[in-house]
Formats: structure tokens, sequence, C-alpha cells
């Protein structure tokens, strides 16, 4: 037995959610590119839930559902406002998220109807307790969400407490879209472990937003932020960037394990970041991360992956860059419920094998003669 670092190259599930072949993705066999471009992100959770595209009354129903399920428990709430404000916004979310299985009678059935229903819930209550925990750290109270708005919508609307403009709206939805689901990416694998003991959902998604919490994976993207602000101009990138690759740094947001010639993700990130720093008439952040573009690919071959861009158009919004992490959980949640639904469907419990190489034929020492 060998193992191999990483699990680099390992096949480790079959999945007909989303699919990564010579650098293209699809979600259930659409290119990526086409989604993002004409698809909204409730239309792709339920091309990612049930398999293929809503019909107008489908998609009606569970836009609906997404409003009618977006309130969480008081208690969950009353708890948030426990939590320190200087709390890591992944960890208030990995906890809250653990904590709404106290309140939901049928946490524990994982049957595929109660799960498929459980997984809408936790669509919709993402949003809330986020932009609820944004707003208590501040010293704010927790804004109700809307009825009748589109899930985006209701994220900034909560934040903020005000009506989002339609250029914000749309690029939240499209950065969703784009983030919805990654075949076998770390957290999703995470999610699938758990569940295959037959945990529950709250688990299987507990579980997903630790993993994604590290900064090779989802928390890649709020370092990426506090890059781009240590560069703070232009004309500092080149000396900074230098410095971390003379000492062999890491530069957050480049490099991936399947992508080598680039993540497809990426281009539309850098051209909703392009259009909105036009549309704010400031475009330092736009400038920044081309320039440390051209410097990373230029002399490692490295290209930025979905998290580059997305610092600079989160921030562009409004976002506060703690926010970001949380923000691709909203989106993920959607591919790991329809990879939790998949696991459980052709279930086998997920138990490999380890290359043990400590030292053998031991003998137990009393502890006096240690
Ligand atoms: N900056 C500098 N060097 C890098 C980077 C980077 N961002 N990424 C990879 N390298 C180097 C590695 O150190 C390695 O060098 P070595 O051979 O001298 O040791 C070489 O490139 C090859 O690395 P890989 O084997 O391709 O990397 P791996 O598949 O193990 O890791 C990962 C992939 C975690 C994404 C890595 O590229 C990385 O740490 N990137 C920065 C963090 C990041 O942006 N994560 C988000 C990924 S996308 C997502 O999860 C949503």
């Amino acid at each position: 037995m060998t193992a191999t670092k990483g699990l680099e190259g390992i096949v480790a599930a079959t999945s007909s959610i989303s699919s990564i072949h010579d650098g293209v993705l699809a979600y259930r066999g659409i290119n990526i590119d086409e989604l993002a471009e004409r698809a909204s992100y409730e239309e792709t959770a339920y091309l990612l839930w049930y398999g293929k595209l809503p019909t107008k009354s489908q998609l009606l129903k569970l836009q609906q559902q997404l409003c009618d399920y977006a309130a969480v428990p008081e208690a969950v709430l009353e708890q948030m406002k426990l939590y320190p404000n200087n709390a890591n916004t992944m960890a208030v979310l990995r906890t809250a998220v653990s904590a709404l299985a106290l309140y939901d009678e049928t946490a524990n059935d994982i049957s595929r109807e109660s799960n498929q229903l459980k997984a809408i819930k936790l669509q919709a209550q993402l949003p809330t307790l986020i932009a609820a925990y944004a707003r208590i750290r501040d010293g704010k109270e927790p804004i109700a969400p809307l009825k009748n708005v589109s899930l985006p919508y209701n994220f900034l609307y909560m934040l903020s407490g005000e009506k989002p403009d339609e250029v914000a709206v749309r690029a939240l939805d499209q950065a969703l879209v784009l983030h919805a689901d990654h075949e076998l990416n770390a957290s999703t694998f995470s999610a699938r472990v758990t569940i295959a003991t037959l945990s529950d959902i709250y688990s299987g998604i507990t579980s997903a937003i630790g993993t994604l919490k590290g900064p090779l994976h989802g928390g890649a993207n709020e370092a990426v932020m506090n890059m781009l602000s240590e560069i703070g101009t232009l004309d500092k990138a080149e000396a900074y960037i230098q410095n971390k690759l003379n000492n062999r740094e890491k530069i957050m947001g480049f490099g991936h394990r399947v992508y080598k010639n680039g993540d497809p993700r990426a281009k539309h990130l850098q051209k909703m970041s392009r259009e909105l720093s036009v549309l704010k008439g400031d475009s330092t952040l736009y400038d920044i991360s081309v320039k440390v573009e051209e410097l990373v690919t230029g002399q490692k071959g490295l290209k930025p992956n979905v998290d580059f861009y997305s610092a600079s158009v989160y921030t562009l919004l409004g976002i506060p860059s703690d926010l970001f992490t949380p923000i691709f959980a909203i989106s993920r949640l959607s591919g790991w419920t329809a990879h939790i639904l998949e696991q459980l469907d052709d279930n086998r419990i997920i138990r490999p094998r380890a290359d043990y190489v400590g030292p053998t034929n031991q003998r137990y020492i009393p502890i006096d003669m240690r």
C-alpha cells in the first residue's frame, strides 16, 4: 500500500453532479460559462439538486420556499448575540449551522424527502445567519428576510437594511452561480465522508463549512483581499509580490489541484471586477489584481483561481472581507447538499487505508522506567 499525498489523481466517487474535463467545468453537463451568463443562482441550485433546469412553476415554487424558510429560530439569533464580536465569521457560521439542528425536530431524519427539504431550508437560512452576525457584531439588530425577492437580493438587503441596486444583485447572483459546485473539492469530500456514516445533514454541512474555512480552500478569497490591502497601491505591487516569491511564500488566489491551464471561473470574475470598477469609478483594486496576475503568472506560471478576482468583486460590492468565505458557503451549500443526497442514494461508508510508516515491534514501557 502506498499513499498519494493529498489524494492527487485519486478517483474517490462516482457523481453526476458536476464535472471537470479538459479544463471545462459543467454542472449536470451544462458548461459553467453558459450558466454564468444566463442562469440565476436559484435555477442553478435546482439544477444541482434535481438534475435538470426548473420549469417556470418549479422555479417559482423554489423561490417561494427560499423566502418562506429564510427566518432562523429566535434562539439561534439570541445565541449569536453571545458570540464574541471579533469571532472568525466562518467559525460563527459553523457553530450557528450546528445550532440550527437543535431546533429542527427532523434533523436526524435522513430520508431523501426530508434531506431535500432540509437542503432548501439550509439554503434559505445561511444568508440570514451570515447577515445577522455581520450586524450583531457591529452592534446592530438583525434584519428579517423579505418575501418575494431573490436570494442574493435578500442577503444584500439583510446586510444593509437598504434596497440593493440591480447591478450588485446580478453580480452577486453570478458569483453564486460560479461557486455552486466543483466536483470532489475538499469541503464536498468532507460532507460526503460525514454523511456516509449515516450522520445527519447538519453534521455534513458543519464538516463542510469547517473544511471550506481553510486558506488553501475557500478561505483564500479573504486572504487575497488582505494581500490586496497590504499592497495598497499599484506602484507597490511588484516589490510586494517579488518579496513573497523570493521567500517561497504562497500567493493566495493562484494555483489549483485540477486546473493547470487556468480556472474557467476566474475570467467571469475578472470581467465582473473590471465592470464594477468602471461603474464605481475606482479601478485601484482591479489594477493591482491585474498586476499581481501578470507577475505571478509570468514568473511561476500559476493562473488565478476562482478566489482571486472574487476578492475585488465583493469589495466593490461593499461587502466586508470576513464575509467573503461565508458567501462562498452560501453558494456551495447547493453543491454540498446535492452531493449529500447523491451519496445517500448509493451509500457505502468512506473508509480508506493509511500506509503505516511508524515504528514496529515496540513494547510497553512502565511509566517509572520511561
Ligand atoms: N503561490 C506560490 N506557489 C504555489 C502556489 C501559490 N498560490 N500554488 C502552488 N504553488 C507551488 C507549490 O508550492 C508547488 O511548488 P513546489 O513544487 O516547489 O513545492 C507547486 O506550485 C505545485 O503545487 P501543486 O502541487 O499544484 O499544488 P496543490 O495541488 O498541492 O495545491 C492549492 C493546490 C492548494 C490550490 C495551491 O495552489 C495553493 O495553496 N494556492 C493558494 C491558495 C488558494 O488560492 N486556494 C484556493 C484554491 S481554489 C478553491 O479551493 C476554491
